[in-house]
């Protein structure tokens, strides 16, 4: 007998060194090294540099990714026109799907077999992916395509291309933690995602492509854009109590909370949290602020007990609003920053690949007769 296991819960998918978590104590490492000390001293460039080489870079190295990720910004006129083709009305994680399939499209077929090869493929959509979502946040709202600015960071050249100004240092920092914070995260749905297409050995637009439409669910990365719909629902701090008595009866799930790993709060919950309120000294705080805290304190009380804690996505939002970035940018944004994590996961795949092949448990029939048209049953209609 073959055990299934819904959802793959704990069953090992791969060898990885990439990151890892220990869900108990709330600990999260990338290649060995704190997020917290991560957050605080380094840069989404350095954090790629780590994830893809398994070291912290020496200053030649940060400075080399640096200026590589940076001219990868640039958009081809190709991709440009397909953005500007793209319906105004998609969401941003569609659009962002498109286009990565459209990198594919446009980029001609290159040997995945050789190291140097991938590591420069995969630089190139680490450049690509802050443009591609700026470029179509900026088409739907009717405005120009703004060209990246090689002299600027991730983050900073990533919020000038969706404002078209250039941004003050804190902003741009705080969205350096963002993009530090999500940037890989062991074998989640998107990851696993990467790694299965990965695994038939085709080029990496597909496997990223799987990856970002993975993502774009609300038990993943949507959740972010899902917790801010769910504060603005609530409206106000007093009705908290209530709307989560509401929601458990029920049966419905508090977004934001819970997670498959993690037992306690995600440990980027709380990096986020912070930053929020560094962020609400500099531009005024938000009441979506004090509602999700509301929420926090009941929610540990009620689901606590059962593992059930604040995640990543539970204050992400709130930074982003802060930023004065649209609600529906939030699941992008984090594949601005997974794309380090899943490219590194695609290279690692690539080194010890094995087809991802897995088995069922078949639950059907046998031998049924094939019954000719005159011979099947109409279905029965209820009035
Ligand atoms: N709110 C309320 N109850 C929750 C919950 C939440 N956010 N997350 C899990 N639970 C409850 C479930 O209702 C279920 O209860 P039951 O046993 O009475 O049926 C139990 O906990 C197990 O839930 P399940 O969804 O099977 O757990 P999981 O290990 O698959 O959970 C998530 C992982 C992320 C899918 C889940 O916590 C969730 O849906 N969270 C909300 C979405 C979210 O924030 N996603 C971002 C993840 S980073």
């Amino acid at each position: 007998m073959i055990e299934y296991v819904p959802g793959l819960e704990n069953v090992p998918a791969a060898e990885s060194a990439v990151s890892y978590i220990d869900g108990e104590k709330g600990v999260l490492e990338y290649r060995g090294i704190r997020i917290e000390d991560l957050a605080e001293h380094s840069t989404f460039e350095e954090v790629t540099f780590l994830l893809m080489n398994g070291k912290l870079p020496t200053e030649s190295e940060l400075a080399e990714i640096t200026q590589r990720i940076a001219r990868a910004r640039t958009l081809p006129k190709e991709l440009r026109a397909i953005i500007k083709s793209l319906p105004k009305t998609a969401h941003p994680m569609d659009a962002l799907q498109t286009c990565v399939a459209a990198v594919g499209a446009v980029t001609p077929h290159k040997n995945i077999y050789d190291e140097s090869t991938r590591e420069e493929m995969a630089i190139d959509f680490i450049g690509k992916f802050p443009s591609l979502v700026a470029a179509f946040h900026r088409s739907r709202t009717g405005q120009e395509i703004v060209d990246a600015d090689p002299t600027l960071s991730v983050s900073a050249d990533f919020l000038h291309m969706l404002t078209g100004e250039k941004h003050e240092p804190l902003k741009a920092r705080a969205m350096d933690i963002c993009l530090i914070l999500h940037a890989d995260h062991t074998m989640n749905a998107s990851t696993f995602a990467t790694r299965v297409t990965a695994s038939t050995e085709c080029q990496p637009s597909a496997a990223i492509a799987a990856a970002v439409g993975s993502l774009s669910g609300p038990l993943h990365g949507g959740a972010n854009e899902a917790v801010l719909h769910q504060l603005e629902e609530i409206g106000a701090k007093e009705k908290v109590a209530p709307w989560f008595e509401q929601k458990l009866a029920k049966k419905g799930k508090i977004m934001g909370m819970g997670h498959r790993v993690y037992k306690t709060k995600d440990p980027r919950a709380n990096i986020l949290q912070d930053l929020a309120r560094q962020l609400f000294v500099k531009f005024g705080s938000s009441p979506l602020y004090d509602i999700a805290v509301e929420l926090e304190r009941i929610a540990i009380d009620r689901l606590g007990p059962r593992g059930i804690y604040p995640n990543v996505d539970f204050y992400a939002g709130i930074v982003y609003s802060r930023l004065g970035i649209p609600i529906d940018l939030g699941t992008p944004i984090f594949a601005v920053s997974r794309i380090a994590g899943w490219t590194s996961h695609w290279m690692e795949q690539m080194r010890h690949n094995r087809l991802f092949r897995p088995t069922q448990v078949y639950q059907g029939e046998h031998n049924v007769p094939y019954l000719s048209m005159s011979e099947r049953k109409a279905p029965v209609r209820t009035a």
